[in-house]
């Protein structure tokens, strides 16, 4: 770095998939890149924030062809919507790329010829089940019934021509970058997951598809397209003009951050610095994973109909207390549940009576004691100095806090401030002060002290809630620039003229919105009932089913409710776990084709359902007696779960 130029800082957060509207699980992620980016910027770092839509594939080829449109003109449309949401709410993001624009186009392309020309992506045969209507490739564990899963038709073993990148040759570089650099992904749970799974042997990666048309072509061989996952890695770079264009490339580039989701963690930790080493470029400094607002118990989908607006949210209750919400209720990491009762007490306990409280009570004593114009402090006494001192020392505990990503945890600071300011003026209690001309100077102190005590939290906040620091500004008078080193400081407010305006956040009738909010999600949930229901109607198509049974043959099943034990690797085979289950009175060995899919542990304990009078066989040498049922889910399985007592019969 050139002698007086900043230091830069480089964030990033997931380019979204424009299939439908964002919901408040996305804006989640994109509301703590801003917060961080912006705090960053206040510390006197050139900040680049990027974000933008990852528009190729598959889905987006379909959905565009259920809504009748091109793939185009479908993304065009929800992108729209995305930068519609981010404008409302102030996302300062210095570029939005979209995976359709020219510039990241060409560069894909040329990242994809340095890895060919490395020598590390190169033509095979990529093997499958093939479902010729549907003209896709399937994986055993895909199919339903042993059939397509999208249109229920027999497939058949085939393979077609396919590039792949060089994965494998990466997985102990690696693991060597995760253990010398344990920071690179975060948390520490994450990191451990990954070194499992490349422990397991990564296989190389197919990285083309010739089943649709919507992608970037391969440029050596343009009946391909690129897999959209390298697509959308490569925005990381292709925002900055690597290759051809590398100004920014050279300024910001490693990125400091690239804040992700949990389940994409993968990719990020993985492919993408695989795909570096391949291009012989640093890797990114971290890649942090936070986790889910989950909903219900479980994720929000648009199907059920329980996904939350964040627009409904804003209209409400305005983009500083929505903000304010996410960022101080969940903890980095780990999954939260999104619930209104617990958002509305936030914003009602934290900021409509902690925050705006003390702004409108400062103001008002202020404009009543002191005419309206802040006094200088020639007295000090314990009380005094103890809310100095919180105020001031602030500044640094709010930055380690933000050092670990504990947005939560930096607010809890701001608000010891804001609590402690309350508490000083029940202590004080100027009212009393007030009636005493001796202790004017005393009175002149508390004023003084209250009002550099908001100016302190105006600035600490502002990260986080940009507006609301305007707002206590404007009504303490506090005048020029929002500056980071003006938190250390306690002697800026004598003489500003307080202006009283409305509450910075109104009280909230808690039951009333309540009911209100549930109003609005019973109505979506039944629009999403009927939609599905109309949809069925409109398109229902008999399954390809088995032959029909009679009730004698069905019943001649035996369903258990059975609950794993134990569950452990099979010796001699990788797909197979050996579990132990107890039913009733009898503990048994069933042997699944899951190990794939799940990690021993997780199963323990849990409650599933046993065919149990299947006939006992040997699976690689260890008895299996019985089945356990699990529904197929995308490339995944779920259990067939229920609460039901061991042992009991299932029909
Ligand atoms: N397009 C890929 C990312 C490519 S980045 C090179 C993608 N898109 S996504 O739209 O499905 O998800 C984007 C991000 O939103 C992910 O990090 C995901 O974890 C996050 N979230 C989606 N739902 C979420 C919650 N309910 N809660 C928190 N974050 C969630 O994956």
């Amino acid at each position: 770095m050139k002698d007086g130029e900043k230091k830069t800082y480089y964030i990033t957060t997931p380019i979204y998939y424009p299939s439908s509207n964002l919901h408040i699980g996305h804006t989640y992620c994109t509301v703590m890149a801003d917060a961080m980016a912006r705090f960053k910027r206040l510390q006197g770092y050139d900040v680049r924030f990027q974000t933008g839509t990852d528009e190729h594939g598959q889905k987006i080829q379909k959905k565009a062809e259920e809504a009748g449109v091109t793939p185009q003109e479908f993304v065009d449309k929800v992108v729209a919507g995305i930068k519609d949401l981010w404008a409302t709410m102030e996302i300062s993001y210095d570029d939005f790329l979209r995976t359709t624009e020219e510039r990241h186009v060409k560069r894909v392309q040329q990242m994809f010829m340095k890895m060919y020309e490395k020598g590390d992506i190169y033509k095979s045969v990529y093997e499958g089940l093939y479902c010729t209507p549907c003209e896709s490739f399937w994986t055993e564990s895909q199919l339903v019934d042993g059939k397509c899963p999208d249109c229920g038709r027999p497939v058949e073993k085939a393979n077609e021509e396919a590039y792949f990148f060089r994965l494998s040759k990466y997985g102990d570089k690696l693991l060597d970058l995760y253990e010398t650099h344990p920071e690179f992904l975060q948390p520490d749970t994450r990191r451990n997951e990954m070194s499992a799974f490349i422990r397991q042997g990564l296989e190389d990666l197919c990285i083309s598809r010739t089943s649709f048309d919507w992608g970037i072509p391969v440029p050596i061989d343009t009946k391909h397209v690129i897999y959209v996952w390298l697509d959308a890695l490569a925005n990381y770079l292709t925002t900055l003009g690597y290759p051809d264009d590398p100004e920014l490339y050279n300024k910001y580039w490693p990125a400091d951050v690239h804040l992700v989701g949990k389940e994409i963690v993968r990719f990020h930790s993985i492919i993408w610095p695989a795909m570096l080493m391949s291009m012989e470029l640093p890797l990114p400094k971290q890649v942090l994973g936070h986790g889910w607002l989950l909903i219900d118990g479980g994720k929000m989908s648009k199907s059920k109909g329980n996904v939350v607006d964040p627009v409904t949210l804003i209209d409400r209750y305005g983009i500083d207390a929505l903000k304010y919400f996410l960022l101080r209720e969940y903890t980095f990491g780990q999954d939260g549940v999104f619930t209104n009762e617990v958002m509305l007490k936030r914003m009602n306990f934290d900021l409509a009576n902690d925050l705006g409280n003390l702004v409108s009570r400062t103001v008002t004593m202020i404009e009543k004691y002191c005419g309206g114009t802040v006094p200088a402090a020639e007295y000090e006494d314990e009380l005094d100095k103890e809310l100095m001192e919180t105020a001031v020392g602030a500044a640094d505990k709010v930055e380690a806090q933000m050092d670990k990503f504990a947005f939560n945890m930096a607010l809890e600071e701001i608000w010891v401030v804001v609590r402690r300011a309350n508490k000083y003026v029940d202590e004080k209690m100027p009212w009393v002060l007030a009636k005493d001309e001796a202790r004017k100077p005393e009175l002149d102190t508390c004023m003084h002290h209250l009002a550099e005590a908001l100016r302190v939290v105006s600035v600490l906040i502002y990260p986080f809630m940009h507006t609301t620091t305007m707002k206590i500004r404007e009504q303490i008078g506090a005048e020029g620039e929002i500056a980071w080193a003006d938190a250390y400081r306690f002697d800026l407010m004598a003489g500003c003229k307080v202006k009283r305006g409305e509450a910075i956040f109104p009280r909230l009738d808690i039951e009333k919105e309540l009911a209100e909010l549930e109003a609005m999600k019973q109505k979506s949930m039944k629009e999403a009932q009927e939609k599905n229901g109309a949809a069925q109607a409109e398109e229902s198509v008999p399954l390809e089913l088995k032959p029909e049974i009679e009730f004698s043959d069905f019943d001649k099943c035996d369903f258990r409710v059975a609950t794993i034990l134990e569950a452990k690797k099979h010796p001699d085979a990788d797909k197979l776990l050996v579990f132990k289950v107890k039913m009733g009175t009898e503990i048994r060995q069933i042997v699944s084709g899951v190990a794939k899919i799940f990690k021993p542990e997780e199963l323990v304990g849990k409650k599933v359902v046993v065919v149990a009078n299947l006939k006992p066989r040997q699976l690689r040498g260890v008895e299996s007696k019985g089945m356990i049922l699990f529904a197929e889910s995308g490339e995944r399985f779920e259990l067939v779960s229920t609460s039901a007592e061991d042992g009991n019969s299932v029909r």
